[in-house]
This record gives structure tokens, sequence and C-alpha cells, in this order.
């Protein structure tokens, strides 16, 4: 086999995802298992995603990853268990017309190769780790022919990062944490594919930070650690919030799914302050945008947008349909301008057409912006340039895809190296 000098690849695009119920505490550091079910909307990739070819050829001598065109170590446990599990899995594989053929037992022997980007900044602060987890896991399930359907598959990328199993599906996704030792029953459903409710928009606010973030691994081994407030929601809390979240997506009702991601997300940040020492994953811009939206949904009678902060200060607002995300992009523009001569495309970036539907697509600039009357004079003046970087617009996306077409694959067909 050393002779020969075939290299075969697939490429695989998987979707990052936000929880609306938060997954923050480990019952099993090594499996990682969760001390509460989750549920997540998985954010369309055409705006978020990670992209990943995987190689596999007689030439490569080691296992190699490159990480946004910069080699990376997959000495940690966590790669080394994804890939002892997909290995493990792994079917014959036939090419008839690059007169390739992998046995099963081959791939114990075999190298690989593996290319990963985002199309995101990483540090942006959106959960890169999540899509890359699970991209890597589909990516290498389709090369080496892993006959198991995506919630097998999201067990193993579970072991990568727990939020990564979410992100084996499009839509609206539960994680169920599972009991047993093993963690064969935790993994990850689709509770509703992403055209269920198409009407959500979602506007991530990317707000500068200057703080060296806690990761969210050591912040919720510490929460679990010593916060009693986290067995409380996770014994009293979660339990309960979990149907109820389940029946307001069925039913598309806005109003319950904004509450409970709301009360969700400032339940897991009190545990973070709960926590010994404290941690402080929100800053001022992630409280006044918090203002801005419950004083819009306060006078508006119901919640017309909801909120949700994952271990950062980034806000994902997630609004009732597209006439409300208009207004509430023309709402944070007006409190949160770009710095002067910020092109209005790199300020507010994703689905663009937002923009002309704001009205800034043209001549406008952000000066000509009113805010909504409800909320003038409450969260302070115009004065906050620079407090978020940039926004983010997109909507509830599909899960991971192959992208057959070559073009989009990270290493050289002949080489298997980084292109
Ligand atoms: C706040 O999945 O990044 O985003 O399992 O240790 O890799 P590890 O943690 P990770 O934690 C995500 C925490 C969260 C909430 C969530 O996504 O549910």
């Amino acid at each position: 086999m050393a002779a020969e000098k075939w290299v075969y690849m697939v490429t695989a695009q998987t979707p990052t995802n936000i929880a609306v119920i938060k997954y923050w505490g480990k019952r099993d550091e090594v499996r990682i298992l969760p001390v509460n079910d989750s549920i997540s909307v998985t954010l369309d990739p055409d705006h978020l995603c990670t992209v990943t070819t995987v190689a596999v050829s007689p030439a490569f001598d080691r296992d190699r990853m490159w990480l946004n065109g910069k080699e990376i170590s997959l000495s940690g446990s966590r790669y080394q268990n994804c890939l002892r599990e997909i290995r493990g899995r792994a079917g014959d594989v036939e090419d008839k017309e690059k007169g390739i053929r992998i046995e099963k037992k081959d791939w114990e022997k075999l190298h690989l190769h593996i290319a990963s980007h985002n199309n995101f900044p990483t540090a942006a602060g959106l959960a890169s780790s999540a899509a890359g987890f699970a991209c890597l896991v589909f990516s290498l399930a389709k090369l080496m022919n892993v006959d198991e359907d995506s919630s097998h598959l999201s067990a193993i990328a579970r072991q990568g990062s727990g939020s990564a199993c979410r992100s084996l599906f499009g839509g609206f996704v539960k994680w169920t944490m599972g009991s047993k030792g093993d963690g064969s029953d935790s993994v990850a459903v689709q509770l509703a594919d992403e055209k269920h409710w198409d009407d959500l928009v979602i506007i991530i606010a990317v707000v500068s930070s200057q703080q060296k973030e806690t990761s969210s691994t050591s912040g919720m081994r510490e929460s679990v650690e010593t916060s009693l407030l986290l067995q409380h929601r996770a014994k009293e809390v979660v339990p309960k919030r979990i149907p109820q979240m389940e029946e307001a997506i069925k039913n598309r009702d806005f109003t319950s799914f904004a509450q409970l991601s709301c009360a969700d997300s400032n339940q897991f940040h009190a545990v973070c302050l709960d926590t010994s020492p404290p941690i402080f994953y929100m800053n001022d811009t992630s409280h006044r945008i918090i203002s801005l939206v419950e004083k819009w949904n306060r006078s508006e009678g119901t919640p017309q947008v909801a909120y949700t902060f994952d271990a950062g200060p980034n806000a994902v607002l997630i609004s009732r349909n597209r006439k409300v995300a208009v207004q509430l992009l023309q709402g944070l523009l007006y409190y949160f301008p770009p710095k002067s001569d910020t092109d209005m495309r790199s300020y507010v970036v994703g689905d663009h057409s937002i923009l002309k539907e704001a009205g800034l697509d043209g001549e406008n600039s952000v000066e000509s912006l009113q805010p909504p009357p409800e909320i003038k004079d409450n969260i302070g003046s115009q004065d906050q340039k620079g407090e978020v970087s940039y926004f983010i617009c997109t909507r509830p996306g599909r899960g991971p895809v192959v992208l057959p077409d070559q073009t989009h694959a990270l290493l050289h067909p002949e080489t298997g190296l980084p292109k």
C-alpha cells in the first residue's frame, strides 16, 4: 500500500448553534455528560459555519490538522476520543473511478489530514468549537462510510465539545442528558427543522471586549464545584423548562419562547455569578442591550425580541418576525452606531437584505435613524460608538451537508496538504 499515491477526501459544512435552554455543567468530564438537557437553534450556515476537509492517503505518515490555516496538535484527549470512536465505526470504501479500495480493517493503519475553517472570526467569541467538532465528526463519518444516524454521530461529537452534538441537526434541537454511565443515551435529537418556524430573524451583536474570558469548560467546572444555584437549576428548573420550550417551539408560540429563552440566559449568568470566584461573561454593553430589549418588549405588551448570551458578552437577539427585526436593527444602530468611516455592509454582515429594508443601503446614514419612541431616553444617549464590533443578521438554518464541489476543498487533491 505504501507505494500508492492516491489521496481520497471529503469536504463538509456544519452550522453553529445557540442554546435557548443552556447546557452548563458536566456530571462526567471525560465523556462530556451534562447535568441537564438543553435546547438550541441552529444558525444558518450561509452566515456562520465551519468547513472541514478530511483526507486519507497511504502516503500520510501521521494524523495532522490545520485550523484556519495554522497547524494544531491533535494530541488532546477530545480530538483523540473523537478519532478513536469514529475509526472504530469505519466501513469499507470504494472509489472505482480512482481505483481506490479501503477495507474496514485498513482504517486503523491509515493516517488522516484534516483542515478546518470558520467563516467567521474565531476571535469574535462565537461558538466555533460546536461547529468545529460537529464538522470533524460528520466529515470523517462520510469519508469512512460510517453507517450511523445523526443522533449516534452526535454522541461522538459530544465528546469533542458538549454543544457540538446539537450542530448535527438543522432547525431546533434538543440534547437529552441521558442517564447511562457510558453516555450512549446522551444524544441530540431534532425537534423541528429550520422551515418549521422561518419567521424568526436572528441578529447577533458582536460586542467589543478586551477582557480575557474564562473558557466554558473551566467555567462550568467551577460552577459545578461551587454553585448551589446550579444544583437547583439542574434538578428543579430545567426539567420544567424543557417541555415548556418544546411546546413553545412546536406551536411557534413566540411569547413563551422569548420568556423562556431570556429567563434561561439570565439564570445561566446568575449561576456564573453564584460561582466562586464569580465569573462575569456579560459586560456593560450586554446589559444595555438587555435593557433596550426588555423596555421595548414591555412597551409592546408582548415580547417582540428574545435575547440570549453564551459564555461571552455577545448578544444573540431573536426577533418574532422580519418587521420586528428591521425595527430592532434600526434601534441597535441608533444606540450602537459604527465608528466614523465604517462601511455599513461591513458593520452589518450576513443577510444584507435587512439593510435595504432598514433604509440603510443607500445614501441614508445612521444619523437619520430615530429610536423607537417608547425606549428613547431610557437607555442613555447615542454615545456608544465602538461598543459593538459588528452585527450579524441570520436565521434558523440547516444541518451539516457534504460539499461535493472540489473547489470547496481545503486540502490539495494530490498532496493532501492545505491549499
Ligand atoms: C454557554 O460546549 O463549549 O455555550 O463541553 O466543555 O466543550 P465543553 O463546553 P461548551 O459549552 C457551551 C456552553 C454554553 C451553553 C450551550 O451552548 O448550551
